[in-house]
């Protein structure tokens, strides 16, 4: 049964059809994006949208500039070429966490959390990306900073803890969780920023099948429930094939193809440069 049919709270419904029509608006333009590491060009002119309410997936083969496109819309690296439109603003002039700020979040290829700290200590540090408070100051409770961030642990707890299904975890230390669930609160971390756009990269990578589907299940739902858009860079041709609205494809820093799923997978240059025959014939795309 394909991935969307099994999402939580919309078994078998038509839930593809509203949300498609309702979404054309880009919420993120990327144009001409130009990025280079001495003489390493990792992207050379890339371009693309992706639409309000969609998940739109970035494909392409090891070392195609995938991670760096990230890199680059989110604000780490600065590009030497192009622009990034976001929610209708220019930001390619702003820091990463003034993107973030916006409503752009991410997760990194590799887990990226704070090891010494517990689940729900990383989970807050990204909900304070938008309190007034200085993290710090809310840590400790000084001052006005309590009731602020009462209430940022009681949205915390009901939409991110319990949606993720990480309450039993949630005064452990991450280092010892296992892989799936330290990836499981990254994308916690992610959601409590309360992101337009969750961008995540590779987010079931190196997942056994069993959390590759809960994670898929998890995206879908803030999907479909939520309502977020999601930007996807992942190497499992089934899981992006099932989830994905939109999938893009580069190939040494280019955009070389990009549509449906289905027409991704008949686009003769993007099999010759990623997905190969065996791929190909191999993935079971839903009607
Ligand atoms: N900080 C950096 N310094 C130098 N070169 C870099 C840096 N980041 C990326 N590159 C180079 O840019 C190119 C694109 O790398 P990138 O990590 O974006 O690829 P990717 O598509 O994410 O690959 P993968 O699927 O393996 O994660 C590669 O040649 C890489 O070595
Ligand atoms: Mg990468």
């Amino acid at each position: 049964m394909p991935l969307r049919a099994r999402s939580r709270h919309h078994r078998g419904a038509n839930i593809q059809v509203p949300l498609l029509m309702h979404t054309t608006t880009p919420l993120l333009q990327v144009d001409d994006l130009h990025l280079a590491f001495g003489g390493i060009k990792a992207l050379s002119g890339v371009s693309l949208a992706a639409r309000e309410g969609q998940i739109t997936a970035v494909i392409g083969p090891n070392g195609a500039g995938k991670t760096s496109l990230f890199n680059a819309i989110s604000g780490f690296y600065k590009p030497q070429q192009g622009r990034v439109h976001f929610d209708g603003d220019d930001i390619s002039a702003l820091g990463a966490s003034r993107r973030a700020a916006l409503g752009l979040a991410r997760t990194f290829q590799n887990v990226a959390l704070f090891r010494g700290m517990t689940v729900l200590d990383n989970i807050k540090l990204g909900g304070h990306t938008r309190l007034k408070t200085h993290p710090l100051a809310a840590m400790w409770y000084l001052g006005g900073a309590r009731r602020e961030e009462m209430a940022l642990r009681q949205e915390i707890e009901r939409e991110v803890i319990d949606f993720l299904e990480i309450d039993h975890v949630r005064h452990q230390g991450v280092a010892a969780l296992p892989y799936g669930l330290q990836k499981r609160v990254e994308l916690a971390r992610a959601l409590a920023m309360r992101p337009k756009l969750l961008m995540l990269d590779e987010p079931v990578a190196g997942m056994n099948r069993e959390e590759t589907e809960d994670m898929a299940r998890f995206v879908l739902d803030i999907q479909e429930e939520r309502g977020i858009s999601v930007l996807l860079i992942e190497h499992d041709m089934g899981l992006v094939m099932d989830i994905a609205n939109h999938v893009v494809v580069l190939n040494f820093g280019q955009v070389i193809g990009q549509g449906t799923p289905a027409e991704v997978r008949a686009n003769p240059e993007v099999v010759r440069a990623y997905l190969g025959d065996a791929a190909v014939t191999a993935v079971a795309v839903p009607a």
